[in-house]
Formats: C-alpha cells, sequence, structure tokens
C-alpha cells in the first residue's frame, strides 16, 4: 500500500483587500469588535472568478512538486463558490494545466479541502492514482449580503492547493488518518438559498445571500472538530502529545482557541493566520499550510492534525505526516491578471444592490 504523501502545495490570494475599518464604514461594526470576536483583521475581495484563483494555486502546487499538469491523475476541486456549476470548474483548472486525467468538484463547505484530501489518500492508497491534485478555493464575496453585520465582516476569498504521491517506503508517512461527518440536524444554520430551489423568473431570488446562526454554529463547530480530531488520533495510535502542529479551519480565532483548550493542546503549536484572510472556507487550510511552510513551521516528519467544520453541516479531521521535503522543488510564474479596483471599487454593486 503506498503512503499518500504531500509533495507540492501553493496558494493564490487575490490582491484587493478590504479591512475592517472598510467594512465599519458602511456598517454598525468597529475593528476592534471584529478582531476581538473573530480575529479577523482584514481579507481579500478577488477580481476574478473562483476557477482562476484555484488555476494559479493548482500551477503553484504543481511546481513546488517538480510535476506538469499531464503527470497528474485525478483533480478534486472543493468549493461552494464555482464560476460555473455545469461544468464543474475542476474541468477548468485541468484545461489551464492541461492534465488528462479524471476531474471533479465537491462540495462539503468548509470541511471541502479535508473530503479532498481524505479521498485522494484512499486513491492512492488503493493503487487506483499516483499523483493527486487537491485544490480548495472560493469567492465567498459573490454571496454576501454587506448590510448584514453578522457575516459581512467574516468571509474573504481566495484558493490553496496540494498534490498528494503515493510513496513507498518502510516509514509510515503522508496521510495517517481521516474522519468526515455530517450533522443534517444542522444544515439550517448555515446556508445560502442559491440553487434550482430558486424561482429563476422572479427577481426576487436573485437576493440570495449567507445566512448564519453563529452561536449555533459555534457550539456544534468545537464539538463536532473534537470529536473527529479524537477519533482520528485514536485511530492512528497517535497521542496528543505527539501532535507537531495543529492547523485548523479559519473560521474565528475565539473557536480555534476552544478547540485546543479542550483538546488540552498548547496554542503554541496551533497555527493561525485568520488575521490575514478572514474566513475563506475550504481554502484555508491548504493556505494555512503554505503559510505554515514559509514560516518554518513545518518540519520534515512532524504529525500535523487539521479539523474543518462548515454548512451541511460537515466536519472532517485529518492526521498528516509531513514528508522530508519542507521547499518547493520550483517556482511557478503563474499569476493571476492585474487588479485595476480597490476592494471597495469591487463590492461596489452589491453595496448599492444591499445597503441602499
Ligand atoms: O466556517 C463556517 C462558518 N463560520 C461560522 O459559522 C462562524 C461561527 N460563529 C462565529 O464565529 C461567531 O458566532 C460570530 C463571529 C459570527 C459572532 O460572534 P458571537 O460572539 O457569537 O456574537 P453573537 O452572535 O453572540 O452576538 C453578540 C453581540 C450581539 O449584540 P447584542 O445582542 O449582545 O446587543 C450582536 O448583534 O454582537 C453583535 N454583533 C456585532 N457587533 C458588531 C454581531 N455581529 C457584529 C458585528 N459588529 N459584526
Amino acid at each position: 500500500m503506498q503512503n499518500a504523501v504531500v509533495t507540492g502545495w501553493g496558494k493564490c490570494i487575490p490582491p484587493a483587500v478590504l479591512t475592517n475599518d472598510d467594512i465599519a464604514g458602511f456598517i454598525d461594526t468597529t475593528d476592534e469588535w471584529i478582531s476581538k470576536r473573530t480575529g479577523i483583521r482584514r481579507r481579500h475581495i478577488s477580481h476574478v472568478n473562483t476557477s482562476a484563483l484555484a488555476s494559479v494555486a493548482a500551477q503553484r502546487a504543481l511546481a513546488a512538486a517538480g510535476l506538469s499538469g499531464s503527470e497528474i491523475d485525478l483533480i478534486i476541486l472543493a468549493t461552494t463558490s464555482p464560476d460555473t456549476l455545469i461544468p464543474n470548474i475542476a474541468a477548468t483548472v485541468q484545461a489551464d494545466i492541461g492534465a488528462s486525467c479524471g476531474a471533479f468538484d465537491i462540495n462539503a463547505a468548509c470541511s471541502g479541502f479535508l473530503y479532498g484530501v481524505g479521498l485522494a489518500s484512499t486513491q492512492i492508497a488503493s493503487g487506483q492514482c499516483h499523483k493527486v491534485l487537491v485544490v480548495g478555493a472560493e469567492r465567498l464575496s459573490y454571496y454576501i449580503d454587506w448590510s448584514r453585520r453578522e457575516t459581512a465582516v467574516l468571509f474573504g476569498d481566495g484558493a490553496g492547493a496540494v498534490v498528494l504521491e503515493g510513496v513507498d517506503g518502510d516509514r509510515v508517512l503522508g496521510v495517517l488518518g481521516y474522519a468526515l461527518h455530517n450533522d443534517p440536524g444542522g444544515r439550517e444554520f448555515l446556508k445560502s438559498e442559491f440553487g434550482t430551489g430558486m424561482n429563476r423568473f422572479d427577481p426576487e431570488s436573485l437576493n440570495f445571500y449567507i445566512h448564519l446562526d453563529g452561536r449555533e454554529v459555534f457550539k456544534r463547530a468545537v464539538h463536532g472538530m473534537q470529536s473527529l480530531c479524537v477519533r482520528v488520533l485514536e485511530e492512528a495510535g497517535v497521542c496528543d502529545a505527539e501532535v507537531d502542529l495543529v492547523i485548523p479551519h479559519q473560521a474565528n480565532a475565539r473557536i480555534i482557541a476552544s478547540l485546543a483548550g479542550r483538546m488540552k493542546l498548547p496554542m503554541e503549536k496551533v497555527f493561525i493566520n485568520i488575521a490575514q484572510y478572514g474566513n475563506t472556507s475550504t481554502a484555508t487550510i491548504p493556505i494555512a499550510i503554505c503559510d505554515a511552510l514559509d514560516e518554518g513551521r513545518i518540519k520534515p516528519g512532524c504529525n500535523i492534525l487539521s479539523g474543518a467544520f462548515g454548512a451541511g453541516l460537515t466536519s472532517a479531521a485529518l492526521l498528516l505526516r509531513w514528508g522530508d521535503r519542507t521547499t518547493p522543488l520550483n517556482s511557478s510564474d503563474a499569476e493571476l491578471p492585474p487588479c485595476e479596483s480597490s476592494a471597495m471599487e469591487l463590492i461596489r454593486p452589491a453595496l448599492d444592490h444591499f445597503c441602499n
């Protein structure tokens, strides 16, 4: 059986920045409330569609792995904000990277990237695939009703990707275990009315937005992530003390602190970068992996525990033992097209619609 090891990683953050003060300029909130209650200081607003973010992250991950797109034999793209539902946007990424393989999108909300890595590792372990690209990409700004302060302050746009490769050997490396769950009793607490349930002939139906019952999701998030993290550690025979780094979904710094507290994992072992990006849903974990590598937080052979939760209410946990390499083999020259607008200019049509 082959171990699924991460050999490439890349992220794509759109350049336009929307600060807490920018948001406080149009709704009743403050930088102090947002940073204290969530840990968020800014988020990025995309001037391009989700697939463009995903393709750049994918090309950077391929370069880091020293691979070309034609060597990939499965693409799994996690998103809840695809630029098209038909076809899926994994197909767009596939065309951009020149791959010839299976490709599909998954919607498991903020847990989507961990769902994707779990499925990829199983494909590799079974021998069905050898090199799998997993991307998490979101343009959640598309869904925001900027008059609703409970969600306007939380979300941002971005993408991250990893390449997983099958590696033979005596040493146990790569994905050591994963667990997936869904709590349908909580599906009303985090939702958007976008989909075939909309009356396409009624212009009112275009007023879809993300509805969030923050307190309910907060409680269920901590409980859901904790139980799956505990299960994954137990099944892998790894104890808390052997966890070197925790890379959780970045939805709220207080959720992360609660999870660490309940699991008695010291905060020094927990990676948090929510201040810079807000909640980019399924992209938070691959972006955090890239940042943790850049900051030297990921060492060869270290045990990384990751947990996520999101609409559904999905949850997932993953235990990953990093391989030997923590630096990219190559860099990519893939870039987004230049952005001529500020974040405020990019959200202006939505502001005019929702706030006037
Ligand atoms: O990735 C999956 C999706 N992410 C999540 O679901 C996040 C989960 N939930 C959360 O992160 C938190 O629940 C929130 C950040 C959404 C809200 O924080 P909270 O500490 O749970 O606040 P709350 O909803 O209990 O509201 C406390 C107060 C309320 O005022 P009153 O009733 O005490 O007067 C709210 O109206 O804070 C008020 N409030 C705000 N004030 C300023 C809510 N949002 C804001 C805001 N600015 N943006």
